[in-house]
């Protein structure tokens, strides 16, 4: 790489895209307080520093009760449009060409907002997104798995009627105790409709959930999968069907899934031949949106701009585009690369 480039520069500019992040993830406290003020809804906390002091979190559920607090400020369309927009913006500048982003409907439907609402607000940010800055957005339902099936398929059916703005079905929410066998009809019926299914698996906890979310809900991608390095059968077979996790270095850390950045297993990953990518998860609450990830996962593992390059690549390989698109990201991907050497 020139030497008069530093490995942030490289970083920042080059082409990417983003595979998991949750849009209610990326409300930040500024935005939380305005959205507030003008609903003249209650909020617990007297002031944007309050609201980040509150961000400490030992574990998944600690962090989901503080995060679904927050997204219940979330009411009128124009919320969700503000909120989504605000994350476009931030994700364009960082060169992001494509973010395939989910939304938790139940969250809002499960306190009287209409889905017609959350999905309205959302959708009409991302096609002015297309327009305004070229970028190009898929939308990712996804249900909570710590209630139950029926509550997903009413979901389900609610999201029928906008098949079109929805690519994928995915799975989130507190992991331990709610595994994917418990939602095996409604991916089937999600399957059935034409969706893509995705799940959070392995992120705290075990391998087992991943494996049941490969063959009982048929994944294209996994979110997270720390945890499929613990069993050396199923890391084989996501390696041999090129099966893509979601990997998300700051929210891991943050949520104590690893004690230390040091100890994240994205190179182990990465040598095992994993098609592995990088992702801010929820950036508002984690400290960094995608390139605060690539570059603290690359300061605590020294990785190399070749490495970095490979991260991009799979970005695009790992993503629901169509080949003809992939392509033409992943030539300006390798485009980027040779300006540098
Ligand atoms: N919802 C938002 N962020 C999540 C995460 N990291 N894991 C599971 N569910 C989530
Ligand atoms: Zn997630």
């Amino acid at each position: 790489m020139r030497k008069d480039i530093t490995i942030e520069d490289f970083i920042n500019g080059i082409p990417k895209a983003e595979l998991h992040v949750h849009i209610e993830g990326t409300f930040e406290p500024e935005l939380m307080f305005k959205i507030a003020i003008r609903n003249n809804s209650r909020i617990k906390y007297k002031s944007v520093e309050e609201i980040r002091e509150a961000y400490k979190f030992n574990n998944l559920q600690d962090f989901l009760d503080i995060y679904y607090e927050g997204a219940g400020i979330l009411t009128e369309e124009e919320d969700f449009y503000d909120l989504t927009m605000a994350y476009l913006e931030k994700a364009v500048s960082q060169k992001v060409l494509h973010s395939e982003i989910f939304f938790d409907p139940q969250t809002h439907t499960g306190r009287g907002i209409k889905f017609s609402t959350v999905i309205n607000g959302i959708h009409k940010a991302l096609a002015e997104a297309e327009e305004k800055f070229g970028m190009s957005t898929g939308l990712i339902m996804c249900f909570l798995r710590d209630l139950d099936e029926s509550a997903a398929m009413k979901t389900l059916e609610e999201g029928l009627a906008y098949r079109k703005r929805i690519i994928a079905v995915g799975l989130d929410s507190a992991e331990t105790g709610n595994p994917p066998s418990k939602f095996q009809d409604v991916f089937t019926r999600a399957r059935e409709a034409g969706f893509l299914t995705v799940a959070h698996g392995g992120e705290e906890g075990p391998a087992k959930y991943v494996r049941e979310a490969l063959e009982l809900l048929k994944v294209s991608r996994i979110d997270h999968g720390n945890h499929c390095l613990d069993d050396d059968k199923l890391t084989e077979e996501l390696v041999c069907r090129k099966i893509p996790l979601t990997v998300c270095p700051l929210s891991n850390l943050r949520l104590k899934v690893i004690d230390c950045m040091e100890d994240h297993p994205l190179r182990r990953m990465m040598k095992r031949g994993l098609l592995v990518t990088l992702n801010s998860d929820d950036p508002a609450y984690f400290g960094g949106y995608i390139n605060e990830n690539y570059l603290a996962i690359t300061k605590a593992l020294n990785l190399t701009p070749d490495d970095i390059y490979k991260l991009a690549k799979n970005s695009f390989e790992a993503s629901f585009l169509e080949e003809s698109v992939k392509d033409k990201m992943l030539a300006r991907v390798r485009e980027y690369k040779k300006m540098y050497e």
